[in-house]
């Protein structure tokens, strides 16, 4: 395996910039461990990131076709197994953990190729593989010590096998990194990497900020829909009674002139005169 120290070129070091990691991404990741209490929640997270293992698989296999030179193809062509190996190693243990969990809707999407070396270009796609492997990286990092920890105290065979998975992938995740940033060194001065890395991370919190307004805004729709019918229908209610002046109450009405019904007052008055004039005769 390549490793991760010899893509990075001694002379680059220096100016290599930081995988700068977000604030949401570290509050995630502190909460990351909450999510995995269960068995069940367990086996969701992993096909989770089985799905986006595999639809980066898919544009790294896409990557490769299209890459100018021979260096970048086979440095695609190694990520792109390496990421397939991924998404099946999460499906495998997810199976393990809990036959009967299937993949979120949501998550499905995930699996899709989106042909970002043909969508973005060869540098600014460097740029977002480089960032989003190093996110990957933290991530899986933080889950292989929270697993390792939890194996050591409750000795649990699971949470073992979860630590060496994490651990297992975290190791090509790394390779990931660094190649990546290598690739784009050999293409731009230092300073382009670095203003290519601050723009590809603003498009992605971009990104990221739309999506988290897109869930919040149709939570906020639901709610107010839910206020809506909850509250303020009962008071138009209140305010047509309150204001009915004159009208007929709601209801069934017989129509004016039209014949009593039987036990309308004049027709019983009828009866009982009826029933005394029988009872002389
Ligand atoms: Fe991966
Ligand atoms: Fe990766």
């Amino acid at each position: 395996m390549t490793s991760a120290t010899t893509l990075q070129p001694t002379s680059q070091r220096s100016v290599t910039p930081r995988a700068a990691v977000p604030l949401g991404d570290r509050i995630h990741r502190l909460l990351a461990p909450l999510a995995w209490s269960s068995d069940r929640r367990i086996a969701r997270k992993l096909l989770g990131f089985s799905a986006t293992e595999l639809g980066s698989a898919l544009d790294m296999f896409r990557a490769t076709e299209l890459a100018e030179t021979a260096e970048h193809r086979r440095l695609f062509l190694r990520h792109a197994l390496d990421e397939s190996r991924h998404a099946v190693r999460f499906k495998e243990v997810a199976r393990r953990i809990d036959p009967t969990v299937r993949t979120r809707a949501h998550e499905r999407v995930h699996a899709e190729p989106q042909d970002l070396y043909r969508v973005l270009g060869v540098a600014p796609f460097l740029a977002f593989v480089h960032i989003s492997e190093a996110r990957a990286l933290s991530q899986f990092r933080a889950l292989h010590r929270h697993f390792e920890a939890r194996a050591k105290t409750r000795a649990s065979p699971r949470d073992t096998l979860l630590s060496e998975l994490f651990a297992e992938i975290a190791r090509e995740e790394k390779v990931h990194v660094a190649y990546s940033l290598h690739l784009l060194q050999g293409l731009q001065s230092a300073r382009e990497v670095r203003t290519e890395l601050a723009r590809t991370r603003r498009r992605l919190a971009w990104e990221a900020w739309k999506r988290a307004g897109a869930r919040l805004g149709s939570r906020a729709s639901g709610l107010v829909l839910a206020l809506t019918f909850i509250a303020i229908l009962p008071l138009f209610a209140l305010v047509m009674r309150l204001t009915r002046g004159g009208l007929p109450k709601p209801g069934w009405h017989l129509p004016e002139g039209s014949r009593p019904s039987p036990s309308a007052p004049a027709t019983q008055a009828h009866d009982r005169a009826l029933a005394a004039a029988r009872r002389l005769g």
